[in-house]
């Protein structure tokens, strides 16, 4: 697994946007963008990410995988979710496509963590992907407004210890370059899929894509796809917005 070079900031408008930068200009695979704040941190789907200080930002620049792209998001996602469950013992899973979500009985779902990617053209690399990941470490969650704080987790409220910064980008950054690892591999194909089905979050519940009512999510397809099923059938998503409803 090849760490590359880091720039690290205090604050920056996007790590994603200067990530993809560097891609352009020929960045070696492993190179990451860190800050400790975001003045424009990116969302999927054009929107924005707030980014205050005590979350981790960053973006990291990969070999684009020869197949399976669309695994990869939700690839960077499961070796997140389970090297976090393991270090920081969160109950995690996987929201499709690129949400890692606390789970808790009795709760509703809160995010954790949000991954987005870029594929860009590179000098050195041909095509490369820019992964990049926010994850709220530490968030004084009860400062949100109420409506955006049922819904938020940090890691800090499962250790007794507030997470180390340095600590979560090192888990991050090697979910990162494992995932594209894995994908490369017929075993490490199965494996990332497997991980993803296992923490998929939302199985057996009515499923909105983009505002509409969609049907049951089924399961995770081979490529990423979610498989919703309907009164008559089954119909895979490839892109937009998903939303479990809350109630089963
Ligand atoms: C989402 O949930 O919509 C994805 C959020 C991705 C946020 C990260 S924070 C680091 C990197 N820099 C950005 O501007 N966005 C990503």
């Amino acid at each position: 697994m090849a760490f590359g070079p880091r720039e690290f900031y205090e604050t920056l408008p996007s790590t994603q946007d200067r990530a993809v930068k560097l891609a352009r200009e020929g960045a070696r695979e492993g190179t990451r963008v860190v800050a400790r704040r975001q003045t424009h941190g990116r969302g999927r789907l054009d929107r924005s990410w707030s980014s205050p200080v005590g979350g981790l930002y960053c973006s990291t620049v990969l070999r684009r995988p020869r197949e399976h792209l669309g695994l990869l998001p939700l690839a960077v996602g499961a070796y997140l979710g389970a090297a976090l469950h393991e270090a920081y013992s969160v109950p995690i899973a996987l929201k499709w496509p690129n949400d890692l979500v606390v789970a808790q009985a009795d709760r509703l779902p809160r995010k954790l963590s949000g991954i987005l990617t870029d594929e860009v053209s590179s000098p050195t690399l041909g095509r490369a992907v820019v992964v990049g990941v926010g994850v709220n470490v530490r968030l004084p969650v009860d400062s949100l407004p109420a409506s955006l704080a049922e819904r938020t987790a940090a890691l800090e409220e499962f250790v007794r210890t507030p997470p180390n910064l340095e600590d979560v980008e090192g888990i991050v950054a090697t979910a990162s370059l494992g995932a594209v690892e894995r994908l490369e591999v017929p075993e490490g194909v199965r494996e990332a899929r497997a991980l993803c089905r296992r923490l998929l979050f939302g199985v057996g519940r009515r499923v909105t894509v983009d505002g509409q009512p969609a049907g049951t999510l089924a399961a995770l397809g081979d490529e990423g796809e979610l498989w919703v099923g309907t009164d008559t059938n089954r119909v895979a998503i490839w892109a937009g917005d998903v939303a479990v409803e809350d109630s089963p």
